[in-house]
């Protein structure tokens, strides 16, 4: 009774009725990456010049980073996939905690905020449902560029101490390559005065974008996308017109496997195969075949063996890919084992796909997934952005129609995915409950 209560709660929820079983066809559009177009934004901080930024996608965590933006002052103007940010009259550097709380990345403007103003005022992001999440390296990459850091009541406070109003070039070695943290001290450093380092800096294209957008902005940096990155401060950036965000990788990995999981061909574009090669490497290694096309992908899954992944930093696999990654091994032939190093809390998918019939143990931040012939169809939550995408492509293959909820998590980074799918063949509807 309880059960059938909580179903039909389910289904009253904004939600996704998915009719499973349908094959996709013919070509289906990334947008550009959500975790490159929002650092990119924070970017044009840096100068009080217009920065244009086109191929943005439309997501709530864009419109999310625009609110926060204009929370600091800057002028911020949106025409279809183009945003054009003007800083010319900040009237301040602390962004609401409500904000910065519910959109990490928002976070990363203290760099830019400290480097250009000399100071900064920016709430803790605090952890989610993924993980503790915390911001240790960003700030010890703050205070080696000699600025101030107090960390009180959940406000991060930064400022360059004395009569100076620049930061100093300094070398910096990183605990872990993280992402964010490489973000934040590259946004710092470019205005600082004299040259800097990161060692065991995050390598991912988000990263390379921003240094691209950077350097188009009259920046120094050079050796991002490697594990070394050098940047000579200049004393002052410019603005820069029709800068395009990178396709995103993520979308596109997820649009691949959503192919895959329904043995269907599917040409995927724009896609840079570079920034996917460890998740194509086990596409092919699965049984999918996988040309160059154009600027895109073509695949043609074959029958979909069971093969292992362990999420890594770039240019390893993915993190973000994992749960669309386990949906798919969900309906291989053999045994799977999906290890999570990046994240302490990132298999909450797994519940909800074991509620569709996957036959998955759970050992810590280790899946072993038995692969089966027929996933079946349920009422799943999506408990976070990529465990959402991964409910929707068990929808795609299962008999039946699922009902996935938690959509307010798939909007944050899936640019209407439903309507792209649909396009494809699929037979999705969206009920906005
Ligand atoms: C970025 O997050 C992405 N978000 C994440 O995507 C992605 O999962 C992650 O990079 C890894 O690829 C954006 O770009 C907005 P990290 P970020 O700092 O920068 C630990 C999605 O689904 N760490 O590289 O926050 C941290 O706890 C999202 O689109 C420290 O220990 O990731 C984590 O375990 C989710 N100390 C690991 O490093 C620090 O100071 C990777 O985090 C910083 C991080």
């Amino acid at each position: 009774m309880v059960v059938a209560a909580a179903a039909s709660q389910e289904i009253l929820k904004p939600h996704l009725a998915i009719d499973g079983g349908h094959s996709l066809r013919g070509e289906i559009r990334v947008s550009g990456a959500k975790n490159s177009a929002l650092v990119l934004m924070t970017a044009a901080l840096l100068t009080e010049e217009p920065v244009e930024l086109c191929n943005v996608p439309a997501l709530t965590d864009i419109a999310g980073m625009c609110s926060i933006l204009e929370s600091l002052g800057m002028r911020v103007s949106r025409r279809d996939d183009r945003i054009t940010l003007t800083a010319d009259a900040l009237n301040g550097t602390e962004p609401p905690y409500e904000l910065v709380n519910s959109l990490r990345a928002s976070f990363f403007s203290i760099g830019p905020l400290l480097g250009r103003l000399g100071h900064a005022r920016v709430p803790l992001p605090g952890g989610c449902r993924i993980g503790a999440r915390p911001v240790v390296e960003h700030i010890r990459g703050l205070k080696a560029l000699g600025a101030v850091v107090d960390v009180r009541h959940g406000i991060v406070t930064a400022s360059i101490p004395g009569r100076r109003n620049r930061l100093n070039g300094a070398q910096i070695v990183l605990d872990c390559p993280s992402v964010g943290a490489t973000e934040t001290i590259l946004m710092a450093a470019v205005l600082a005065d004299g040259v800097s380092t990161i060692e065991n800096a995050a390598q991912e294209p988000e990263v390379q974008d921003l240094a691209n957008l950077l350097n188009s902005m009259g920046a120094k940096i050079s050796g991002a996308g490697g594990p070394l990155i050098t940047i000579e401060g200049v004393a002052q950036l410019h603005g820069c017109r029709n800068y395009p965000v990178i396709p995103d990788r993520i979308e596109a990995g997820t649009f691949l496997m959503a192919a895959a999981i329904t043995r269907s061909t599917l040409h995927v574009t724009p896609v840079i195969p570079e920034h996917l090669s460890a998740v194509l490497q086990k596409l092919r290694d699965c049984g999918c075949v996988l040309e160059v096309n154009g600027d895109g992908l073509t695949i043609t899954p074959g029958d979909i063996q069971a093969v292992d992944i362990t999420t890594q930093p770039f240019p390893g696999f993915p993190t973000d890919l994992q749960a669309p990654f386990m949906a798919l091994m969900a309906t291989a032939k053999g045994t799977s084992v999906i290890s999570e190093k990046i994240y302490e809390n990132r298999m909450q998918h797994v519940g909800e796909l074991q509620r569709m019939g996957a036959s998955i143990r759970l050992e810590g931040s280790t899946a072993i997934v038995e692969g089966v012939p027929f996933l079946g169809s349920a009422p799943v939550t999506g408990s976070d952005l990529r465990a959402s995408a991964a409910m929707v492509l068990a929808g795609l293959s299962a008999n039946g129609t699922t009902q996935v909820s938690g959509l307010k998590h798939l909007d944050r980074g899936y640019d209407n995915i439903e309507a792209k799918l649909t396009r494809c063949g699929a037979r999705i509807n969206r009920h906005n409950g």
